[in-house]
């Protein structure tokens, strides 16, 4: 089986390198080989290689700039799965599409279904909405892609809210982390891992056209960052930790609103995967004991 991978660079992409099951053959093009803003480079890789499956990581990621950049966040984000899409169906090609929480609003308190209406706040938010919204509209064989909706990507690798928050216990006395948006990390891990059982079980039965998967429990980011520096501390990463105050979304203004509560409910992808979800605050720990051995080779 071949499989199509864009984002091979990125949190999610890179584990999705290190699970691949050996039998299946990867393409990753780098951003210099496909870029992603380019529709008809989108069309001729997927015609060249006529992949089994597309796994489309790649993504303009930067909540905040995507809303001075609206035309490229849309070309990347809503276009280039279009484009995917438009050969796919040439090609006999599934897709799997990793779309966010962020196409919600967040004016609910209870976790948000797959088939609930999308109504994003922000550019990265719509431009994410508009890709789904196009593929839907664009697929032949609905059954050939399924989109994996995730919230709070964290890895060791790149850039995340966890690998700023280390830096900052570091460095400062006192933290202010917004404490009225409230989510669930994902691990990127374990993230990849669900990636390719959907590939695995898509061979044996249908699978809903949306699905959402994050980490276990609930959490705000004064959460996360409160554990970030307890964990750091106690596994020997970091000396000291920072005091952290929790601070309303008003007090930290962005360009990019984002929801007030943007909860996945993973249900259905875990009854249909047959996998449960690990608590946020296990998985946060693992990811920093591997944080702690990359930082250990660079020492080498
Ligand atoms: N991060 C989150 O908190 C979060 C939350 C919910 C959903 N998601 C979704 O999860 C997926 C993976 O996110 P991630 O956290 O792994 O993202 P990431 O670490 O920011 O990586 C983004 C990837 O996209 C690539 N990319 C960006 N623009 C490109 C272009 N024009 N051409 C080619 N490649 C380009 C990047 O390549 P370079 O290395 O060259 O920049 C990188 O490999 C995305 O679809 C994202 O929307 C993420």
């Amino acid at each position: 089986m071949k499989v199509l991978l864009t984002g091979g660079s990125g949190q999610v992409g890179q584990e999705i390198l290190k699970s691949k099951p050996r039998a299946i053959e990867i393409i990753s093009p780098r951003r210099d080989t496909l870029d992603l803003s380019d529709q008809s480079a989108c069309k001729k890789i997927v015609e060249d290689h006529k992949p089994d499956w597309i796994i489309n990581c790649g993504a303009y990621t930067q909540v905040d700039e995507a809303e001075k950049n609206i035309p490229l966040s849309q070309k990347i984000n809503s276009y280039a799965p279009a484009a995917f899409v438009e050969a796919s169906n040439e090609t006999n090609t599934n897709l799997l599409q990793i779309s966010t929480d962020f196409v919600f609003d967040g004016n609910q308190n209870f976790p948000y279904k797959e088939n609930q209406e999308r109504n994003p706040l922000s550019q990265y938010g719509s431009s994410k909405a508009l890709g789904e919204e196009l593929i839907e509209k664009k697929i032949n064989d609905i059954e050939k892609v399924t989109i994996l909706r995730t919230s709070w990507v964290i890895s060791p690798i790149g850039k995340n809210f966890v690998l700023t928050m280390l830096k900052l216990h570091s460095e400062k006395e006192i933290i202010k982390v917004v404490s009225d948006q409230i989510g669930c990390p994902t691990s990127a891990g374990e993230l990849a891992k669900v990636c390719w059982k959907i590939i695995e079980l898509k061979k044996k039965k249908k699978l809903p056209f949306i699905l959402h998967w994050s980490d276990a429990g609930v959490a705000s980011w004064f959460d996360i960052a409160v554990a970030v520096g307890e964990l750091a501390k106690e596994l020997g990463i970091n000396k000291k930790e920072a005091f952290v105050l929790p601070i309303n979304t008003s007090e930290y203004p962005t360009p990019a609103q984002r929801p007030k509560y943007s909860l996945l409910n993973t249900q259905n992808a875990s009854n249909l995967l047959d996998i449960n979800p690990i608590h946020w605050r296990k998985n946060l720990r693992n990811i920093l004991i591997e944080y702690k051995n990359l930082e250990k080779l660079k020492d080498i």
